[in-house]
């Protein structure tokens, strides 16, 4: 698929297992936000994040902070955390939406803290996050 962008940041490479899984599904290759301040012009910008002590990745927000909305049409927001009530990046798509980035979806995915579901994100919750991955782009643009 054509102008599709994935981005990520990662504590404990969880995000970054999601965000290549994403991007390979969708044919491009995923960018860690360190080494990639801004994004290439995308019409659908995949941002990959964890929730730490109930907050987002404080080098996301930095990142859609200095986001430059020209490059950046759509953004989906993707979300691995532990609480299946932290499954939302409320600051992050609030940013994004007051520099008036079109945030058309947030889906999510099961993490792990300590020994709490210290299996995640494995195999089924990647297979499932690539699927909503997909079908979140083929509308986006449909
Ligand atoms: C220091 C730390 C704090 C965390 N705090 C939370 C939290 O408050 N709520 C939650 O649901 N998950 C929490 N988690 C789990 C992470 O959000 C989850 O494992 C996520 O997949 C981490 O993504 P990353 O590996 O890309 O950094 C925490 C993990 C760590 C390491």
């Amino acid at each position: 698929m054509d102008n599709i962008g994935v981005v990520y940041a990662t504590k404990t490479q969880h995000s970054r297992k999601l965000a290549e899984a994403i991007a390979q599904e969708l044919g491009v290759t995923a960018k860690n936000i360190t080494e990639n301040t801004q994004p290439e012009e995308t019409r659908l910008l995949f941002i990959v994040g964890g929730i730490y002590g109930g907050k987002c990745n404080p080098d996301l927000l930095a990142y859609a902070e200095k986001l430059d909305p020209s490059l950046v049409k759509k953004a989906a927001i993707v979300t691995s955390s532990v609480s299946v009530s932290n499954r939302s990046q409320k600051e992050l798509r609030e940013l994004l939406t007051k520099k008036g980035v079109d945030v058309v979806g947030e889906i999510s995915c099961a993490g792990s803290f300590l020994f709490v579901k210290l299996t995640h994100p494995n195999k089924a919750d990647i297979d499932a996050i690539t699927h909503a991955a997909k079908e979140l782009a083929a509308n986006a643009f449909s």
